[in-house]
């Protein structure tokens, strides 16, 4: 069959979106909406969205001229009697969807498809509230429909194979990029963002560490396009709470339940971007402009202590980019390994990525020789007597580490501050072994630290206001970026990442989805860099099992016992890239 004209209800956000999409893939379209002052808000808000694609140069004005003439805009719901596909998409309300159907039922002809854009309720419910069920079928977009290429397609069980079929084909001649799932809550990409989004929610509202670090935590330490808050101010909190809700209903996990501050800006009508006002502030409704962003870059510290002799501990990875990073920022750095060969070898690896990064042009040849200058390699911690703040990167056991700290608390003059790069144990653990427990913080840099902007400070109960300051000043020094949170498992972005990457290991196990689409759905439907699968292949399963079985054990959450998956994997030797084999298999 082919489709000629759409009929799209519904002219919020999402409709908006989807009518604009279609009718610039050349489809005439029907759209519709209950209200004139609904109809006027949905036809704003294509002008304003296209009026965008053409600053952009993603549209010239005649083509965006010729979008907007293909689109009827009407209050008129027989005028649907010329569709050959209806796609729906108010809000989330069974009830509200199921008397759409079967007022669209009655008016389209007997070929047209009828399709939902629900992100969570059941296609199945709606569908029996047709006289054709079979017709009936979930094309589930997102937000911003125009930009992101990603669409599910939903079959329910009663759902014919000729319709999945032109249902996909119809995806493709949009320009998406479709895969076919079964009627689940949350569908693949939904099911696997809102736990994290609500954990991000109940993060903020539990004062773990502002709106500001979440989202930029998020954004840097994982390189995703948006922090967690900003991006529920962008879906829409109302529509968060529904989805949520209706996952928590389906499958009563405690993860899913709608933190209760969502509840509460929706009822004050604080809905989020589309009204002006979410977590953020926005210039007005529909913009996507924050105005009440605190640039935490500028917030003035109190007292600091004064650093310019740094030592640092280890001769892995994480040592060496760490003491790459302060030679570069022009402090001299005492790196303390093992043995002498090991700090021989520490500071080979520095001076490769030295070299790396004059071939680059990221710096000087001069630059490059001043840097490896500052640095000098040893394997006696009484060389760090001097040193104002010591960064220890060993390994992550405890046992070894609060040795060290007994050490380093020994060796180090009065004042020295002790920081841990750990990622998964707790620093109160390592400052209560030491005298001086107010000078003892986290810094968890994130890998390869020569490139990654972000680093946790992490304050646990005991440290010092001066303490966290001078981490931070320090953090800005060297041109990254800080942002604090108190001492639990994962910190933020650990915390918010492997629960994420653990359930999609979940979903693969239930056979919902295959992990090639898996990671599909979260790069093309949330901009993510890479998908789950090839994130855990590249991080190592070995080190994704032991973050995500230390915040089990912490946070006692029946949501993040690891999966079995996971746990089999790691047991066969399968780690993912470093051995060749994990969730893919890899030539090495
Ligand atoms: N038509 C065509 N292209 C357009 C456009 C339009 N109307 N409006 C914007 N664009 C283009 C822009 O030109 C730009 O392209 P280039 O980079 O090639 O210039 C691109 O789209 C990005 O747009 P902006 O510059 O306006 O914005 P940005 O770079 O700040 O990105 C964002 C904004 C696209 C929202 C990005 O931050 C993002 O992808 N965020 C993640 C969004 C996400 O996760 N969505 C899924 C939510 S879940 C969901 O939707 C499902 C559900 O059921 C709730």
């Amino acid at each position: 069959m082919a489709i000629s004209t759409v009929g799209v209800i519904g002219l919020g956000t999402m409709g908006a979106g989807i009518a604009e999409v279609i009718s610039r893939n050349g489809y005439s379209v029907i759209a519709i909406e209950n209200s004139t002052a609904a109809l006027e808000h949905g036809r704003g808000t294509l002008e304003a969205s296209t009026a965008r694609a053409v600053k952009r140069a993603k549209l010239t004005e005649q083509e965006r001229s010729a979008l907007l003439d293909r689109i009827t805009f009407t209050t008129d719901m027989p005028a649907l009697a010329s569709a050959d596909l209806v796609i729906e998409a108010v809000s989330e309300s069974l009830e509200l969807k199921k008397a759409i159907f079967a007022e669209v039922d009655a008016i389209t002809p007997p070929h047209a498809i009828l399709a939902t854009n629900t992100s969570s309720l059941s296609v199945t419910d709606i569908a029996v509230a047709t006289g054709r069920p079979a017709n009936v079928v979930g094309i589930h977009f997102f937000n911003p429909a125009p930009v992101l290429s990603f669409v599910e397609i939903v079959r329910t069980v009663v759902t014919s194979q000729e319709i999945v079929d032109e249902a996909v084909a119809f995806a493709r001649t949009l320009g998406k990029e479709p895969v076919v799932i079964g009627d689940r809550a949350g569908f693949i990409a939904n099911a696997l963002l809102f736990g994290y989004l609500n954990h991000a929610v109940s993060m903020f509202e539990s004062k773990y560490a502002s709106r500001e670090d979440i989202d930029d935590a998020m954004r840097l330490g994982c390189g995703y396009p948006m922090g967690p808050l900003m991006l529920l101010d962008l879906i829409g909190l109302d529509t968060a709470y529904e989805i949520l809700d209706t996952m928590y209903k389906q499958g009563r996990d405690r993860l899913h339940a709608p933190s209760p501050i969502l509840k509460q800006l929706v009822t004050a009508g604080l809905k989020g971007r589309k009204t002006g006002r979410g977590f953020y502030t926005y210039e007005a409704p529909g913009s996507p402009v924050v105005v009440d962003a605190v640039d935490t870059e500028a917030i003035e510290l109190g007292p600091t202590r004064e650093i310019a002799s740094v030592g640092v501990v280890g001769s892995g990875t994480m040592a060496s980019g760490i003491a790459e990073v302060f030679a570069k920022a022009g402090m001299d750095v005492v790196l303390v390994a093992r043995s002498g060969d090991k700090a021989a070898q520490a500071l080979s690896r520095i001076e490769a990525s030295l070299d790396k990064a004059v071939s680059k042009e990221k710096m000087t040849q001069e630059e490059r020789d001043a840097a490896l200058e500052r640095v000098r390699g040893t394997s006696s911690l009484r060389e760090l007597s001097y040193a104002d703040l010591v960064v220890e990167a060993v390994v992550e056991d405890l046992e070894v580490k609060k040795a060290l700290f007994v050490e380093l608390d020994r060796t180090c003059k009065p004042g020295a501050i002790l920081a841990t790069t750990t990622s998964s144990l707790p620093v109160i653990d390592l400052a209560v072994v030491t005298k001086r427990p107010q000078d003892v913080v986290g810094l968890h840099f994130f890998n390869p630290a020569a490139v990654m902007k972000l680093v946790e400070v992490v304050r646990t109960v005991s440290t010092s206001d001066e303490v966290v300051d001078t981490a931070i000043a320090v953090c800005r020094a060297l041109g990254k970026h800080p942002v604090t949170c108190g001492d639990r498992a994962g910190f933020i972005v650990n915390a918010l990442l492997f629960p994420y990457l653990n359930d999609a290991v979940r979903m693969l196990e239930a056979n919902y989805s295959s992990a090639n689409d898996i990671d599909l759905a979260m790069k093309k439907g949330c901009g993510y860099p890479m998908g789950p699968f090839e994130l855990l292949d590249v991080v190592g399963l070995d080190v994704s099992y032991a973050i995500q079985r230390t915040l089990y054990l912490e946070f006692r959450e029946p949501g993040f016992a690891p999966a079995p998956r996971l746990e089999h994997l790691v047991t066969a030797g399968y780690l993912g890239r470093k051995t060749g084999r994990g969730f893919r298999d890899y030539v090495n």
